[in-house]
């Protein structure tokens, strides 16, 4: 904790140095606001919670549970907007990123760079590839993977050959491949598109050093936060399993911690990438935003886990529907319904930690 609060002064001093001289008037955080964010985090630390989009932060601001703070119950911060309250006893700041990778991590830096935080927890919906799990079960697996970085091969070129950049450093072919050849209708022995390699991230941690790469593909969620999912998925949660009245579920969904959970800037609506994806990386949830929180919090040190509820089976091919559309809302009620169980244990198992 000393660390991050000497890491946040640090960077709250940084930030208006930089602000006080880079900023026009229209989009500076001015010093009004940063007094302001300097009494909310008098009153921290907070559980920082990142939602991709209106529709999943809405079953949370309407929930009785969360109760918007008396005194500044939300600032905008550079077409942001932090909402700060409570669920239960315990301190939250919420903020919505918007679609995608980029959004997800620059919202997710500007979060943990101005407020006080003891960890993010991130919940949303997700597509599905695990043929063992049903729409509205709601997922929390214990790596993310950025899966949308490649290294695309030039056709005539194979797994033997080296990457380009490889010899650099820049690129590596440990993680594996996607082989177009490998996904044609009629049998055929090569494809001008040829092979993606994926990539891992280069990241730069807080205790590392400036300057110097680090590389990471599957980002573990924070150890203690792992636990008490393990024990929400245990207990128990009564979640929605009708749409309305002529549209349920086969049975009553769940809570499962799963292994892996990937992301990319790009909407899975295919049947044979998503098996890919299982097959290849042991894939659950498929979303565009968990796996650029969860490198953002790696590089910050700060504990991380995402609850991601399955909304449809990403390429279509189940008994039930598959349209998103039509179980999005109840994915995103779930989500929520499996958040406050998660907070409500961690709540409990800090108290009886203290
Ligand atoms: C492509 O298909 C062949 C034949 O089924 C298989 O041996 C190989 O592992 C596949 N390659 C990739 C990269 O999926
Ligand atoms: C894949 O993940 C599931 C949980 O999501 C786990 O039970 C299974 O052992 C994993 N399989 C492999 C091959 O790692
Ligand atoms: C239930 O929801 C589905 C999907 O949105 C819709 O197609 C159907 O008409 C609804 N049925 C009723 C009775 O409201």
């Amino acid at each position: 904790m000393s660390i991050g609060h000497f890491r946040l002064w640090s960077s709250l001093v940084l930030s208006l140095v930089l602000w006080s001289n880079t900023i026009t008037s229209d989009a500076a955080i001015g010093s009004g606001y940063l007094r302001k964010i300097r009494e909310v985090n008098k009153l921290g630390p907070y559980l920082g919670i990142v939602v991709p989009n209106m529709f999943e932060m809405d079953p949370l601001l309407h929930s009785d549970r969360f109760v918007p703070d008396s005194r500044t119950t939300s600032l905008d911060i550079m077409g942001k907007r932090f909402r700060i309250g409570k669920v239960g006893n315990q301190k939250v700041i919420l903020v919505m990123t918007g679609l995608s990778m980029l959004n997800a991590g620059i919202t997710t830096e500007l979060l943990l760079t101005l407020f006080s935080l003891e960890g993010v927890l991130h919940y949303g919906i997700a597509g599905n590839a695990n043929p063992n799990l049903q729409i509205g079960d709601v997922t929390i697996p214990e790596y993310w993977a950025h899966s949308g970085l490649w290294n695309w091969q030039r056709f005539g070129s194979g797994p033997n050959n080296p990457l380009a950049l490889e010899s650099n450093g820049d690129f590596t072919r440990e993680i594996g491949y996607l082989r177009f050849a490998n996904y044609s209708i009629t049998p055929s022995s090569d494809n001008f598109l040829n092979n993606v390699w994926y990539q891992p991230e280069e990241i730069f941690t807080v205790d590392g050093s400036p300057e110097v790469r680090e590389h990471i593909f599957k980002v573990p969620v924070d150890s203690r936060y792992l636990e008490v999912a393990k024990m929400v998925e245990k207990q128990g949660v009564t979640l929605e399993r009708c749409v309305n009245s002529s549209l349920c579920l086969p049975r009553p969904p769940a809570a499962a911690t799963v292994a892996m959970g990937v992301s990319a800037g790009v909407f899975v609506d295919n049947r044979a990438y998503r098996e890919f994806l299982s097959a290849k990386f042991n894939a659950t949830a498929i979303d565009m935003e968990s796996a650029a929180v969860a490198l953002v919090c790696h590089q910050q040190r700060t504990p991380f886990i995402a609850i991601r509820a399955l909304s449809d089976l990403a390429g279509g091919g189940s008994a039930v529907s598959n349209e998103a559309d039509a179980f999005a809302p109840l994915a995103a009620e779930n989500a929520v319904r499996v958040l406050l169980s998660f907070i409500a244990a961690l709540s409990s198992s800090s108290s009886l930690a203290k």
